[in-house]
């Protein structure tokens, strides 16, 4: 498992990632970064959209740039925006993390307070998620 110093980068990088948001709607800026078992870090920051429903979140941008960079094994996503206590990932990112980074910690800090970091596990935060169509289904 990663060490306080891998949680510490880890942070720092979604801290980083950040600055990268494009969140012209909500101006709520978010970073996230993802850490594989190799130790390789893949971030990602929120990007809106003008049709609002569109906007996809940093977890998720995080998720799929690693997926198809062909990063798997997930030990860990951190996530920083200015928010109290850190920013808590959303339904849908949870169910992408829940299919794709099942085994990873959640690291969440506010950006004003990165040394503050909540910890979270995915099946504590969707509990009985939804996994695959069943085999038998018409
Ligand atoms: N957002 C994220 O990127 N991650 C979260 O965990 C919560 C919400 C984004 C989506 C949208 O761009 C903005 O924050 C406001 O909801």
């Amino acid at each position: 498992m990663a060490g306080p110093n891998k949680k510490r980068a880890l942070v720092r990088a979604a801290a980083d990632a950040r600055h990268r948001a494009v969140a012209p709607y909500s101006r709520f800026n978010v970073g996230a970064a993802l850490l594989t078992r190799s130790g390789e870090i893949i971030t990602g920051a929120n990007v809106e959209s003008a049709s609002y429903g569109l906007t996809c979140c940093a977890e998720r941008v995080a998720l799929f740039k690693a997926l198809t960079e062909g990063k798997k094994d997930f030990v860990a996503i951190a996530v920083v925006a200015r928010a109290p206590g850190g920013p808590m990932p959303c339904g849908a990112c949870r169910q992408l993390l829940a299919e794709y980074a099942p085994q990873a910690a959640i690291w969440v800090a506010d950006s004003r307070a990165l040394g503050v970091i909540r910890q979270f596990m995915v099946p504590a935060l969707l509990p009985g998620a939804f996994l695959a169509v069943p085999a038998d289904s018409d």
